[in-house]
């Protein structure tokens, strides 16, 4: 994929915010610090445009961003973050439900799970979740450079069965940069369709 330009659009808090829609929409839902803002940017080839930061729950709105103004890339904001209010946390799940199953031109969920650990119990209820909706779901493994090659095989088998995912698992790294390449296969086709 070439990016011509990527551009923040809006953080949205409510629906009435959200872009208008028409050009496919890519969604990225993890737990927080899983590595999404993070791999937004590199596949932008961008330092900053999503804001990063090693403390989870940096990313606390839905956050558009339109590229080659050809389709959208959309930030969620993580899941699991314990400090964050119970009345908050609640909030960015009805936030995030609603945009989930509303969406018209969401056409790929982009569920990370962090490669080195087994998924834990909110990954697993997100993931039985997506998995029910009406629209194609990939597993993304993140912080593929923090393991050795050799478990990469072994820990890509424990997130399929923990899972229980039936739909494909591509592990990356945004530091890295590895995998970057095929999941761009993967949204090209996507946006061709
Ligand atoms: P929230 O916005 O809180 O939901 O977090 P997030 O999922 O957007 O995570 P973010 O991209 O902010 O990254 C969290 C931390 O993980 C940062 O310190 C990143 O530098 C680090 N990180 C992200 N991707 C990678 C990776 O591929 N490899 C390594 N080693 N670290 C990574
Ligand atoms: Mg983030």
């Amino acid at each position: 994929m070439i990016i011509h330009n990527s551009t923040f659009e809006i953080s949205a808090v409510r629906p009435s915010q959200w872009p208008e829609g028409g050009l496919p929409e890519f969604a990225f839902i993890g737990r927080s610090n899983v590595g999404k803002s993070t791999l937004l940017n590199r596949l932008l080839n961008r330092k900053n445009l999503a804001r990063v930061s090693s403390q989870p729950g940096k990313t606390r709105q839905i956050n558009f961003f339109a590229i080659n103004e050809q389709f959208r890339f959309v930030d969620l904001p993580g899941y699991g973050y314990a400090a964050v209010s119970k009345r908050e946390r609640s909030e960015f799940a009805s936030m995030i439900d609603k945009y989930l199953l509303e969406r018209e031109p969401l056409c790929r969920i982009v569920q990370l799970v962090d490669i080195r650990h087994e998924p834990s119990k909110d990954d697993v209820a997100v993931h039985e979740g997506l998995a029910q909706l009406d629209v194609p779901l990939v597993v993304v493994a993140t912080k593929l450079d923090k393991i050795g090659k050799s478990q990469v095989p072994s820990q890509v088998k424990k997130i399929r069965q923990t899972l229980r995912a039936d739909v494909p698992i591509y592990p990356v790294s945004a530091e890295k940069r590895l995998g970057l390449d095929e999941l761009w296969a993967l949204f090209e086709s996507d946006i061709a369709q």
